[in-house]
């Protein structure tokens, strides 16, 4: 064993034993050793989301402008092999897990080599993606061949015309058709993500029964002001917020005919990159409180609902379920094949449990997603210096922020993040 103190600045120091790749092998099967780095906290990281692109071929409102993002120059962007590099070199600092992530990362023509690559790494026991489905029919065969272990799947409703009104650019059957490929080729498990927006009056109901046949996991995600606090946001999804997908709030009055959030002239880009936006009032004009639809008012919600067509009550499921390790909580309708998750990231923190960091496209390394601290790993993996990159990596993690006050919002959007 070996002690890595990791510095925690003013907040003091904190001692890690820490297992070297060399004396791992000597360690008796089954005895349980501290894997991971641990942050400030107490809380073991082993959990990497990696944003391989910000594009998608999916607008979807909340999440991205109308026009996309705005082009990177290609080297502001990390490569396969630097994204590769990143995760060799801290797989032996405890990362076990890793999750691929965009925009959508399929539209990388990397995205199968860049899996394949990571599947190689010692110590990387979990391969997972995040993608709206559209072209998993196409890309399943490859991606399962290559080594990715499982999928979640962005649908946030089952009805053609609202699904397009939200992501813009697709249709409900390309998620469909993604869902039953990513079960056609086993990925498992198979789990459904569904922002819940109060105001696109979602069919939470149907969207909860796709569980019932088929062993699938449905998530409802209370909306998070990502990207609300943008004041100057590249690229921009400021602005005038029209009346389109969703009901009025209260005090308005007229129906929805537009897409929910429009661009606008007054609300032009700053032309510097994400890097140049500056700002942290939160923008009602992108996220609002009154968005947000509690968990638990949603699962009675789609109780009741459930109860009142013959189906039965959801029921809490065995936390220990392999599907329960992350954020969600998950429930059951009666006899279900699957089950319906909520995360609850607004109503309750699990700040707590926090086990990740996240890799922007663009290379810098965030310790928490409400926070807009990063650190530039890019210009350290480019320096050819690894032990600088992992000492990098050391520090994010020692300045892992013990729980966030999403109330300020974010300046990049989900999409520059990963979600
Ligand atoms: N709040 C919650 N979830 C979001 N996502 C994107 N933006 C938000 C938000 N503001 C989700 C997407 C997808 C994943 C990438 O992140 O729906 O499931
Ligand atoms: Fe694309 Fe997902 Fe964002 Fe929709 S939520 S625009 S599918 S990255």
């Amino acid at each position: 064993m070996r002690t890595i103190v990791v510095p925690l600045g003013d907040v003091g120091y904190h001692e890690i034993i820490y297992p070297s790749p060399a004396c791992r092998r000597t360690i008796p099967k089954g005895a349980r050793v501290p894997r991971e780095l641990h942050d400030g906290f107490g809380r073991g990281i082993n959990y990497l989301r990696i944003s391989v692109t910000d594009k998608c071929n999916f607008r979807c409102v909340y999440c991205m402008p109308e026009e996309g993002v705005a082009m990177r120059a290609h080297d502001e962007l990390l490569s396969a092999e630097e994204i590769a590099h990143f995760v060799r070199l801290v797989a032996p600092e405890g990362i076990t897990r890793v999750r691929l992530t965009g925009g959508e990362p399929l539209v990388s023509h990397r995205i199968v080599p860049l899996i394949e690559e990571i599947r190689a790494i010692d110590g990387i026991e979990d391969i997972s993606l995040t993608t709206n489905g559209a072209l998993l029919p196409r890309l399943a065969p490859a991606l399962r061949e290559a080594g990715l272990d499982r999928v979640n799947i962005s649908l946030d409703t089952l009805n053609a015309d609202r699904f397009t009104q939200i992501t813009r650019l697709g249709r409900v059957e390309q998620a469909l058709a993604g869902i039953d490929a990513a079960l056609e080729y086993g990925f498992d498990p198979v789990k459904v993500n569904t922002v819940v927006v109060r105001r696109m009056d979602q069919d939470v109901l149907e969207l909860a029964k796709l569980s019932l046949e088929r062993p699938v996991h449905v998530r409802f995600i209370e909306y998070m002001p990502i990207g609300s606090s943008a004041t100057s946001p590249c690229p921009s999804i400021v602005g005038r917020r029209t009346q389109g997908v969703l009901p009025p709030r209260s005090g308005q009055s007229e129906a929805p005919e537009e897409p929910m959030w429009s661009s606008s002239a007054t609300s032009p880009h700053c032309g510097a990159g994400t890097s140049g936006c500056s700002g942290s009032t939160l923008n009602p004009e992108l996220w609002d409180a009154s968005d947000v639809v509690p968990s638990d008012e949603l699962r009675e919600l789609i109780s009741s609902q459930a109860r009142a067509m013959g189906i039965g009550a959801l029921a809490p499921v065995d936390e220990s379920a392999p599907y329960g390790a992350g954020p969600a909580r998950y429930w059951a309708f009666p006899n279900a094949a699957g089950t319906v998750g909520f995360i609850s990231a607004m109503s309750n923190h699990f700040c707590s449990a926090c086990n990740r960091l996240r890799l922007t496209a663009d290379g810098q390394l965030r310790p928490c997603l409400f926070s807009d601290a990063e650190y530039n790993v890019r210009d350290a993996l480019r320096t050819g210096d690894d032990e600088a990159v992992v000492a990098l990596y050391r520090t994010a993690i020692a300045h892992k922020p013990q729980q966030h006050d999403h109330i300020d919002g974010t300046q990049r959007f989900m999409s520059q993040i990963g979600g």
